[in-house]
């Protein structure tokens, strides 16, 4: 697949309006009647912004109750752009600590485009409640041809404790895996392996690790890499090796203590910049996170001394290298008991292969994934709890190329089971399929047009620590879509389809059914709950209020002028 990272630009089809990207997804279930306190994080025109990220400080708000007695924290960010530019990948770093990851919709010219995305970020609650330092990595580059601007607005929302909506649930601390740099985003880039020496309280009873990984360069795609005995056979250019499987790894003091099999996200350059305008792609704006229950390691942590805690990234080859690269991070939720005596314990159960089980015949490529891990851990003040950690992990990928190469499939499956119980209850839950249907047909020889038909889900069912409601989500999207390269502008034009079933613990619903064709909806019903709650600033629901706010804003960034340079 040779340029399926693309541009829609020089030549774009005609709007009407400012197109208002999204990416499907249920609105947050915020508190509602409760005061709020809304504070600018800040506002950046990302332009030439490539190693020259934003980088604020963001102090509590006072006024809607002592810093971390809210019930919620949500984080709003508005970006508008008119021209021509690549999908960027977005990473929010506070305190250290990398708290969302995002990317960018690929602008329009003419009429420009404009997102809103609301973020709940209620169980990093820890870290708001003090001032700090935040940064938004955003690299963008101003090019011949490549003019769009991001003009970014992030405000914080904080929402005080009621009977109703009480203190959220948080940690005591959270320990940021991450680079701890000042002036940029705090992700890692592997290979080779992330390590850093992390000390825990000696009362720690508990830690819940939450990680961040994405594809990027000749990983964007990973999915469509090769096994290598394979890439030998194919004619050069065709695709990358090192074949399609991945797992992050997180390793402590050297040993594998839980992984993720990542779900494929595709930013909204790729394949087909038409399939994901004005809907980008599933987790686009939203990329999702892993969970892995650290509790069993809490005895050998909580000695007061540094341990070696490693994020890496593993193919299936027999080397398990990777190509470049990966940007990974990670933070430790860390729960300390009553008392301050250190914790003890055993590990009892230590079954965790180094690497997944895999198996490659071709251009097939298969591989599992069991960890089992238990230990005893004991507070100061004796209380013993048995924990149990158990991931249990699928994958399959398949692909064919046909028609002397300019036809190629893919066809993947990825799923799991994972869970940890403390004393018998489920505490950490994870459960999930990520079937992708690839078909990317060229053109003719050239390599100047192709056809890109996806069919792709993001089934997930859990709660990623126990600060965190328990979801329940189910999103599928199809698109078709051609797209032609040529000197005079590249064009492209297609139609998307997505479904979206939404359910929690506290009993919200959502779903939404909504269709583009040609940058129009052309279907779109909302039900549930949470319907209409997140459009327009929560008062009043509709979507055309909701455009027509979003489009008073791109009014209001247009008038702040599109430079680039920081006030
Ligand atoms: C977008 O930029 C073009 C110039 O490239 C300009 O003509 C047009 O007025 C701009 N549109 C808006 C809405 O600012
Ligand atoms: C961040 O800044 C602090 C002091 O402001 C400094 O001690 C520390 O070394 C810096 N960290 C990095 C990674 O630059
Ligand atoms: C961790 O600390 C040890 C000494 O305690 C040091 O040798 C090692 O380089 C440190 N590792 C990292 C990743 O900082
Ligand atoms: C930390 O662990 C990783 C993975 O096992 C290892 O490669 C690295 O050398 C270790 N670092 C230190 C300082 O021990
Ligand atoms: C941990 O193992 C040691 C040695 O086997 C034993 O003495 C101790 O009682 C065990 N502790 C717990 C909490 O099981
Ligand atoms: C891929 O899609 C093309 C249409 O663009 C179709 O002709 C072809 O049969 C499909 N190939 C496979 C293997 O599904
Ligand atoms: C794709 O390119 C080939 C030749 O390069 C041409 O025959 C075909 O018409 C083009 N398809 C489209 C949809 O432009
Ligand atoms: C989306 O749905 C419309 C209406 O049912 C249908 O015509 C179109 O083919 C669908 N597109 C895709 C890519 O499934
Ligand atoms: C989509 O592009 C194709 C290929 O250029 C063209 O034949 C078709 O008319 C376009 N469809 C629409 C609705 O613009
Ligand atoms: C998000 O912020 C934008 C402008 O910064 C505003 O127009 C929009 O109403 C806000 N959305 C919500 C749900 O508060």
């Amino acid at each position: 697949m040779r340029s399926l990272c693309a541009l829609l630009g020089l030549v774009s089809v005609a709007i009407a309006d400012v197109l208002v990207d999204f990416q499907v997804s249920q609105p947050p279930p915020l508190p509602v009647g409760v005061q709020e306190c809304t504070v600018q994080v800040l506002q950046r025109d990302f332009a030439n912004s490539y190693g020259d990220a934003e980088v604020v400080r963001l102090e509590p708000p006072t006024e809607c109750g002592e810093p971390g007695s809210w019930s919620a924290i949500s984080l709003n960010m508005t970006v508008t752009s008119n021209g021509t530019q690549y999908d960027r990948l977005g990473v929010f770093t506070f305190q250290n600590v990398e708290i969302w990851r995002t990317s960018t919709p690929e602008p329009t010219r003419g009429d420009g485009i404009i997102w809103s995305y609301i973020k709940d970020v209620t169980q990093y609650m820890p870290l708001f409640t003090r001032s700090g330092s935040f940064i938004l990595q955003l690299d963008n580059l101003i090019q011949d041809n490549l003019d769009g601007v991001y003009a970014t607005t992030v405000t914080a929302t904080y929402y005080a404790a009621t009977d109703a909506y009480p203190t959220a649930p948080q940690a005591s601390t959270i320990i940021p895996l991450s680079t701890m740099a000042n002036d940029t985003g705090n992700d890692a880039s592997v290979p080779p392996g992330f390590s850093i020496n992390v000390t825990i309280p000696v009362n720690t009873v508990k830690i819940f690790a939450e990680l961040f990984a994405s594809g990027n360069g000749q990983e964007e795609f990973w999915y469509g890499n090769v096994p290598n005995a394979y890439l030998d056979t194919l004619p050069d250019g065709i695709t990358y090796g090192q074949g399609p499987f991945r797992e992050v790894r997180l390793l402590i003091d050297g040993r594998v203590a839980g992984v993720a099999f990542p779900f494929p996200v595709i930013f909204t350059g790729g394949f087909s910049p038409a399939s994901w305008r004005p809907i980008a792609a599933i987790n686009a704006l939203d990329l999702p996170r892993y969970a892995i229950d650290v509790t069993p390691f809490v005895p050998l942590l909580a000695d007061g001394a540094p341990h070696n805690f490693t994020l890496d990234v593993a193919s299936a080859e027999d080397d398990h290298t990777i190509l470049d690269n990966w940007y990974v991070s990670g933070l430790l939720q860390v729960v300390t008991g009553a008392s301050e005596a250190p914790t003890t314990g055993n590990m009892t159960v230590y079954e965790v292969g180094e690497y997944a089980d895999s198996e490659a015949a071709g251009a097939v490529q298969d591989a599992t994934r069991a960890v089992h891990i238990e230990s005893v851990v004991v507070s100061g003040d004796g209380k013993e709890t048995q924990v149990v950690w158990v991931q249990n992990l699928a994958y399959e990928n398949r692909q064919t190329f046909s028609g002397d190469y300019l036809v190629q499939t893919i066809t993947q499956s990825t799923s799991g089971t994972v869970s940890s119980t403390h004393n018998g209850e489920t505490v950490v839950s994870d459960q999930f399929a990520y079937p992708l249907d690839i078909n990317f047909t060229y053109g003719s020889a050239d390599f100047d047009n192709w056809t890109f038909i996806i069919d792709h889900s993001y089934n997930r069912a859990g709660a990623l620590s126990p600060f965190e409601l328990s979801t329940n989500i189910e999103s599928q999207q199809s698109s078709e879509s051609i797209y032609q390269t040529a000197s005079t502008g590249n064009y492209g034009n297609g139609t998307t389809n997505n479904t979206f079933i939404y359910s929690d613990a506290a009993g919200n619903t959502y779903t939404r059914s909504v269709n583009a064709a040609y940058n129009q909806i052309t279907l779109d019903e909302e039900g549930g709950s949470l319907a209409g709650v997140e459009d327009d600033v929560m008062v009043a629901g509709s979507r055309d209020e909701a455009q027509k706010a979003l489009t008073s804003a791109f009014a209001n960034a247009k008038l702040r002028g599109g430079t680039g340079k920081r006030p």
